[in-house]
């Protein structure tokens, strides 16, 4: 039997009140603890707008000290250019308001923020700050992407045509030139004029298709201060007196893969951007340093591993925030007709891109802009070792018998004379079909087959692997205007000449694939 006497009226509520106040207590710890593992900001403000509560997340997401914080008004933490759309909370009883907006960063950056915002009936106004910068940047990147594959598509047709002109303008130039007449001597100067003409526009077609990403491409392992160190003279005459260059190395080991030629194009076109945006003068730095991607923090949509940056940084007038979308777009620019193309940086995006790398840029108007390339870190000893095999260019000519197979009768007969000028013999076809009866029926040696790609009945890609199969001992040099040589079909060392050609680089590419 319990003999104990049952508890005084007073001593029971005590006992209950205690019990109420302790699982209060653990209630509370219980969601304290949650909100503060909480990714999401989850925010607290008085009938002002101030604010009365935060969690951790504020701070690790924004970098402010929560106590600091508090007593603030909301809205002076949001993005000045946001601020107008700021719904404020609904009032008591009315439905949640959601709404995407930026965040100002301690750090100075902007955070994209979805924001639901609820009053309850109460009139306790509680908001949840979902981060979503990582998405909207994603989706950022992709349609920039689309839109300059688009374009780039484009691009890349016309100067597929232009090209085709090209190799028979300057062909017949050159025919000209070498032609023995005396009493054409005369116009040596005009014909002379229109090949210099020529070579501008397949500069201009050559640029078209960096911008398109297709551009034959030399990689070599290069050192970008040595590449920095021998245009010093070049960059300063281009930017004349008044504008100071500085380059400052972080970096001895800027070892990057990349085409020379085009790296220097890449410097040289965002060097004149910052001088053409400081008519008054000012400075250019020049930085190469080592840049680390960890796994998990993608930047400018490169995977996570080591890069070399190149800041080109000027004290000109910045860009506006509206144009900041545009710049890297071809024909995108603010100069007076006459002084800008808009293909500059459309041509630097293209090569970059095409080596494996990313650019972006940082300006706010009046405060100078810095454009940060991004390339994959490469070795000194890969250098060393691609500068032992190196070897010397071999001479052209020969005796040898090569099929040329192009649809374009205009560029078989440059071909045909350029070759035969060269001492092979030479065998046409307009098309595949064409091309394999020759094959077939020849009797005689045949040595090479030199092709085009796009072709109305049937692509050189079929042809060279049918060759590559039945016939793998003659050699194959491709023909090539868009930019194919980046297809993914092609096997690893294929030749490929790059239209437009002259007779001397037509010469040379026959005459080492025939002994390679
Ligand atoms: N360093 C810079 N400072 C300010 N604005 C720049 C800078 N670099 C580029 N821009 C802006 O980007 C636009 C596009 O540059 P881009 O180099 O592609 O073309 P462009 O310089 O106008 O012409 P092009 O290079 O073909 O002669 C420029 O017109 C300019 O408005
Ligand atoms: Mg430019």
């Amino acid at each position: 039997m319990n003999d104990r006497t049952p508890p005084e009226p007073e001593e029971l509520h005590a006992q209950v009140q205690h019990r109420l106040i302790e699982e209060l207590g653990a209630t509370e710890r219980r969601l304290r603890r949650l909100l503060e593992i909480l990714p999401e900001v989850a925010v607290q403000c008085d009938e002002r707008g101030a604010i009365t509560y935060l969690n951790e997340a504020w701070h690790s997401l924004l970098g402010y000290e929560v106590e600091d914080s508090k007593g603030e008004l909301l809205t002076t933490f949001i993005l000045e250019e946001d601020r107008d759309s700021w719904p404020g909370f609904p009032t008591p009883g009315e439905a949640d308001r959601e709404i995407l907006l930026r965040f100002q960063a301690m750090a100075g950056d902007a955070r994209w923020f979805r924001a639901t915002l609820r009053t309850t009936t109460e009139g306790e106004r509680t908001g949840l700050l979902h981060d979503v910068t990582y998405r909207i940047d994603l989706e950022h990147q992709l349609r920039q992407s689309q839109k300059m594959e688009a374009v780039g598509r484009l691009a890349g047709g016309v100067a597929h045509d232009f090209n085709n002109l090209l190799t028979v303008i300057i062909g017949a130039c050159e025919g000209l030139l070498s032609s023995p007449h005396q009493e054409e001597h005369s116009r040596r100067v005009e014909v002379e004029t229109v090949l210099q003409a020529a070579d501008r526009a397949t500069m201009l077609t050559r640029q078209l298709l960096a911008a398109a990403r297709r551009q034959l491409m030399s990689f070599r392992v290069l050192s970008l201060s040595v590449v920095i160190e021998e245009m010093g003279s070049i960059l300063e005459r281009l930017v004349g007196s008044g504008i100071t260059i500085e380059v400052d190395e972080q970096t001895t080991d800027g070892w990057v893969r990349a085409d020379p030629t085009h790296l220097q194009q890449v410097v040289m076109n965002l060097t004149v951007n910052a001088r053409d945006a400081m008519p008054e003068g000012g400075q250019i730095r020049i930085i190469i340093s080592n840049e680390e991607f960890p796994e998990g923090k993608r930047r400018t949509g490169l995977p996570p591993g080591s890069y070399v940056r190149l800041t080109v940084a000027d004290t000109g007038e910045g860009i506006a925030p509206e144009d900041l979308d545009q710049i890297f777009e071809p024909f995108f620019t603010t100069k007076d007709a006459g002084r800008g193309t808009g293909l500059g940086l459309a041509t630097t995006y293209g090569i970059i891109k095409q080596s494996g790398g990313a650019i972006d840029v940082e300006s706010r108007p009046g405060e100078g802009a810095s454009f940060h390339i991004y390339l994959p870190k490469a070795s000194e000893e890969e250098a060393v070792a691609e500068d032992e095999e190196q070897e010397a260019p071999s001479p052209g000519g020969g005796k040898e018998t090569i099929l040329v197979v192009d649809d374009d009768i205009m560029i078989r007969q440059l071909a045909l004379r350029m070759l035969t000028e060269g001492g092979y013999t030479v065998l046409e076809a307009s098309c595949v079909a064409e091309a394999r009866q020759q094959i077939e029926s020849h009797t005689g040696e045949l040595d090479l087959v030199m092709t085009d790609v796009v072709m109305p009945e049937g692509s050189g890609v079929e042809l060279v692997k049918w060759l590559s199969t039945e016939l793998p001992n003659i050699k194959v040099v491709v023909m090539s205007g868009l930019g194919e040589e980046a297809l993914d079909e092609w096997k690893d060392g294929t030749v490929f000449l790059e239209k437009p050609f002259r007779q001397s680089g037509l010469l040379e590419s026959v005459r080492s694939t025939l002994d390679s």
